[in-house]
């Protein structure tokens, strides 16, 4: 289905091979990746790599990391979506959200984010939506928590950078 969505100020697109600067630039900025160093690219290649991830996610699955950018500009200001993974034996759909530093601070991730995680809620109702966070990232913490995810502290596991704060929504009763 590779559904566009528009919130009032975004587009949200599934990525194409033209992406792959604007990923290795997102992810190659020590900033962007302070929280997670275990997701910086230090080459143009791995960029390349991850986006075959991305596009084959979308492939499988109809749904994975959308491209963001202004309804009214080209340019690409960060990612968002979700990925099928498992959490302590639960299928989940893991939110990711990485936005260029530049784009930082105007209500972009809190817009797009919510915009994913009510298309996930509708379209994936059986799965439940999770966000890993590491304890200091406190703008990613807000981010989860305005697109409707609440704190799951049973569900915290150590990840690759450390502990990971679980936030959820949608989780069996
Ligand atoms: C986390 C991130 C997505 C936030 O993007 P953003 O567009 O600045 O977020 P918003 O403008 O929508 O702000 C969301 C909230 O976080 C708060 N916030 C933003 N930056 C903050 C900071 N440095 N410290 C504390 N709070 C902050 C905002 O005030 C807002 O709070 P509110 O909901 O109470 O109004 C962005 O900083 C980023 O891409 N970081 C690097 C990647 C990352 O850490 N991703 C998450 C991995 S789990």
């Amino acid at each position: 289905m590779r559904e566009e969505l528009l919130t009032a100020r975004l587009s949200l697109r599934p990525p194409v091979p033209d992406d792959v600067d604007a990923i290795f630039a997102v992810h190659s900025d020590p900033a962007t990746c302070l929280h997670n160093p275990s997701d910086a690219l230090s080459g143009r290649a791995e960029a390349v790599e991850l986006f075959k991830r991305w596009d084959a996610h979308w492939h499988r699955y109809g749904y994975g990391y959308w491209v963001v950018r202004r309804r009214d500009a080209d340019h690409p200001l960060g990612f968002c979506g979700t990925k099928l993974m498992e959490l302590g034996g639960m299928a989940v759909l893991n939110l990711f959200y990485r936005f260029e530093a530049a784009s930082w601070g105007h209500g972009v991730a809190s817009e797009a984010v919510t915009a994913v995680v009510e298309w996930v809620t509708e379209r994936v109702p059986d799965l439940p939506v999770i966000a890993r966070v590491r304890p200091a990232n406190t703008a990613s913490q807000r981010v989860a928590t305005r697109a409707g995810l609440a704190r799951a502290g049973h569900l915290d596991v150590p990840g690759e950078d450390g502990l990971d704060w679980i936030y959820a929504k949608n989780l069996p009763t």
